[in-house]
């Protein structure tokens, strides 16, 4: 058998032969890239929704089975027993922690996680109802002229210092930039925390670091929270080639900072068809406001006169479940009564997913509730604001940007992405 694909021009009865490679799991793909050398064509693809656009080993997705894997591991098996360290230190290095290694990348990102005074001129320049992604975006940015000099890396130990300074810093971005937004004083970063207590702690604390506390005399952020706040950052920490990790490599590929990088996969996370659906899921919620009203809104999704969608609902991968949506559903369920969550926002989630998982409309066309249908009731009952919800989709995201960025600059034959375009124009 021949380990290659032949394509028949019918205009001129020529045929090209291009090369079948074989993926270590999922579809095999065919090497165009010298398909204009042969052809003197382009190949059309908008969308990208037939084109493998590099070669990774970080994560895999099977849509057909509703399969997610960090480096091999399944992620239902990483948000159990794992923490999103561990997962962040997994992606990174292609292996688990030992619990030495643990207890050090722990503690190097609690080091990381402070801010230079000059960043934090930064945020006051931003309108106090600057939406949180906007300053995220930006300040991601700016700490590229921070760390401008290390933009010529040499060494594992220099790609991972990049790495875990900007997984670090991330939550205390996000944190100082809700805390502008709602005009009050940042809290810095406590030594003493974990990753994701820290972050808690950093959107709910007073000056001087107090907290509310329970009538026990104890701080408020419950050990439940924290867990449930850390499997969420897992269940985002990476997602395969999907539109702001594209973006991130396509920033990576003009020889920019990672940080920049960084920053314009943020911006495209933003976009509510990506990672912005997850405030837009509650927003919609909110809108739809009581359970006698989602047959209409069901009715307008259907609509193809309407532009109105379903948000938290389709994939352009998964065309059986979401696995992370399972994973948080499970969750969600966990929760229900330790934290007590909305039960109105709930009932209506419960009565859209019953009925879009048993119409024709949304079987015919696989759309299944993915991720973000359910980790904004989770982040209500987290008590984080709407605006802040994609943040956190970052803050979990860093990790995966940062990762496909190193893969990309280790890679020893790299291009511009460049691609080209059908002209119609006079
Ligand atoms: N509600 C109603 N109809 C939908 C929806 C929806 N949420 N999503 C897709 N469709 C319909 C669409 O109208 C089209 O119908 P037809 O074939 O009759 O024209 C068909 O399903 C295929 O849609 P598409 O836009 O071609 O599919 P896509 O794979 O390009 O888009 C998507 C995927 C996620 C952008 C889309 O499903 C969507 O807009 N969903 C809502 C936003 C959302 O929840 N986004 C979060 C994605 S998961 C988080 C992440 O990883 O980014």
């Amino acid at each position: 058998m021949k380990n290659s694909f032949t394509i028949i021009n019918n205009r001129t009865n020529e045929s090209f032969e291009f090369d079948i490679l074989d993926a270590a799991r999922g579809p095999s793909v065919v090497d165009i890239s010298t398909f204009y050398a042969k052809t003197k064509m382009f190949t059309y693809d908008p969308g990208f929704t037939s084109t493998a656009s590099c070669i990774s080993d970080i994560t895999f997705i099977d849509g057909e089975k509703g399969e997610l894997r960090y480096r091999g591991i399944e992620i239902s098996e990483l948000a159990s027993n794992n923490s999103y360290l561990d997962v962040c230190y997994l992606l990174l290095n292609s292996k688990l922690p030992n619990k030495e290694e643990s207890k050090d990348f722990d503690l190097e990102l609690r080091h990381r996680s402070f801010l230079h005074e000059g960043l934090k001129n930064l945020f006051k320049a931003f309108p106090s109802n600057a939406h949180p992604m906007a300053t995220l975006s930006s300040a991601a940015s700016a700490l590229s002229s921070f760390y401008y000099d290390h933009l010529v890396i040499h060494s594992e130990a220099e790609y991972q210092e990049m790495a875990r300074r900007i997984i670090a810093k991330m939550p205390t971005i996000a944190a100082f930039a809700y805390r502008h937004s709602i005009g009050a004083p940042f809290i810095q970063p406590d030594i003493d925390k974990s990753f994701t207590e820290n972050f808690l702690y950093m959107l709910r604390a007073y000056p001087g670091g107090k907290m509310h506390r329970n009538a026990n005399g104890e701080d408020i952020i419950r050990e439940i929270e924290i867990k449930a706040l850390d499997t969420i950052f897992t269940l985002h920490a990476d997602h395969e080639q999907n539109a702001s990790t594209t973006t991130v490599r396509t920033v990576a590929s003009t020889g920019a900072h990672p940080y920049v990088a960084i920053s314009a996969g943020i911006s495209a996370l933003w976009g509510r068809a990506h990672g912005g659906a997850n405030e837009s899921v509650i927003a919609q919620l909110e809108m739809i406001g009581s359970v006698e009203n989602v047959d209409k809104f069901i009715a307008r999704a259907k609509d193809p006169e309407d532009e109105f969608r379903l948000m938290g609902f389709g994939h352009r991968v998964y065309k059986n479940f979401d696995p992370r949506a399972k994973a948080l559903k499970e969750l969600q369920d966990e929760l229900k009564v330790e934290l007590n969550l909305d039960s109105n926002l709930m009932e209506i989630a419960n009565r859209i997913e019953q009925i879009a998982l048993s119409d024709e409309y949304f079987i015919s066309r696989k759309l299944y509730p993915n991720i973000d249908f359910y980790s904004g009731v989770i982040l209500t009952a987290l008590q984080i604001p709407k605006s802040m919800f994609t943040p956190v989709f970052v803050i979990g995201r860093t990790v995966g940007w940062i990762t496909q960025w190193i893969e990309y600059k280790k890679e020893t034959k790299t291009k511009i992405s460049r691609p080209r375009q059908l002209y119609l124009g006079k």
